[in-house]
């Protein structure tokens, strides 16, 4: 049992002026899945290695429950690593690799034999207890990294890209397992990854980074249906919305042919954007029609046929320059190459933005 805050906990590497990790406010709750998502360099392991007492906090705290566990090492931490690469030890068998950690804490034998043949069962591990790594497949081996992980019961564990090294249909499958896993014995998990159709589907919430700053953190849900910037909105759903700086008007905005209503608060909230104000939509959130006087014409550049329904994307002429769209369409509806179509964005599903701060109005 236990959760984690980390308060205003900051990272500055040597001989770096910008910090890895900035601030970071973030409360974890006992049992919580929380993803720590990202692109590559935004401080997602720093964050991780920082709660595993692997890297410095320069600045702030880190607790588990109420102890303060910033200075200490991590062996006092009570907490499990699952690595990219795994880490195991060549020359241990399967069984070795996951005994090792209750073998140095001078667990007594029956009991670590319990714990590992608990969690190899648990991890359909068993027929391969006498192997070494490298007779495993990748897949085996990452759940080798996951038994080591569980037979220490830690308060706490920690997974960086656990998922990196398999295949794209083992890497589904992995994950899938990980968050019944997890929600099964109900360990407080700190996951990271650069995914974010992986932090979508495995995390109870999602914790976005950008350049050490969090950015949001909320329920995959409530990111999806409301991010709170543009980074986030632009970050979250694949393919990634549609998002266009456009003319600020008194009523709302114009988009081409376009106009998109704005209420009176949001041209206020809009204001200071030099004009300008951001419009968001996401591809599912459009109609796609052959001919219409309000809606925007775009040629169609590329349709990906997903089977059950396409991606569509195109180009609009707007004020002279070329600005890219795409767009979900059903698949009794499947335009063509070169051909011209009228997209319509649905009033509700519409995103708006500060043009300059980037922040949600
Ligand atoms: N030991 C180090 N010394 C100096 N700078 C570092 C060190 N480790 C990481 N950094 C820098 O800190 C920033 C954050 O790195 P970090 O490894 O946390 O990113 P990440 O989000 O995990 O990226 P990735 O998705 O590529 O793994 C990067 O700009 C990186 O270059
Ligand atoms: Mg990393």
């Amino acid at each position: 049992m236990a959760t984690v805050t980390y308060e205003k906990a900051s990272r500055i590497y040597p001989g770096s002026e910008r910090p890895a990790v900035n601030e970071l406010e973030l409360q974890i709750g006992d049992g919580e899945f929380l993803v720590l998502v990202g692109p590559s360099g935004c401080g997602k392991s720093t964050s991780l290695r920082m709660l595993a007492g692997l890297e410095d906090v320069d600045r702030g705290r880190i607790l588990i429950n109420d102890k303060d566990v910033t200075h200490l090492p991590p062996k006092s931490r009570d907490i499990a690593m699952v690595f990219q690469n795994y880490a195991l030890y060549p020359h241990m068998t399967v069984y070795e690799n996951m005994a090792f950690a209750l073998k140095l804490r001078k667990t007594p034998k029956a009991e670590i034999d319990r714990a590992v043949k608990e969690a190899a069962a648990l991890l359909q591990l068993e027929e391969y207890l006498a192997r070494k790594p490298k007779a495993l497949s990748g897949g085996q081996r990452q759940r080798v990294a996951m038994g080591r992980a569980i037979v220490r019961q830690p308060q706490v564990f920690l997974m960086d890209e656990p998922l990196s090294n398999l295949d794209a249909k083992l890497r589904v499958q992995t994950r899938s397992q990980i968050a019944t896993l997890q929600a099964k014995l109900g360990v407080t998990t700190v996951y990271v990854t650069h995914d974010q159709v992986e932090a979508m589907t495995m995390g109870h919430r999602v914790a976005v980074m950008l350049d050490g700053v969090l950015q949001q953190v909320d329920t995959p849900r409530a990111l999806y249906d409301t991010p709170g910037n543009v980074f986030v909105a632009g970050f979250m759903g694949s393919p990634a919305m549609n998002i266009k700086t456009v003319s600020l008007t008194e009523s709302g905005a114009t988009f081409g042919a376009l106009s998109v209503p704005l209420t009176r608060e949001q041209v206020a909230a809009a204001q200071g954007g030099d004009g300008k104000v951001t419009i968001g939509f996401r591809p599912e959130a459009a109609t796609v029609v052959t001919e219409s006087a309000d809606s925007l014409p775009i040629v169609v550049d590329l349709v990906e046929d997903l089977g059950s329904d396409a991606n569509v994307y195109g180009h609009a002429d707007l004020g002279g320059t070329s600005e890219r769209f795409v767009v979900r369409t059903e698949r009794r509806y499947m335009p063509h190459m070169g051909e011209t179509v009228h997209i319509k964005p649905n009033p509700e599903a519409i995103h708006v933005f500060h043009a300059g701060t980037g922040v949600r109005i």
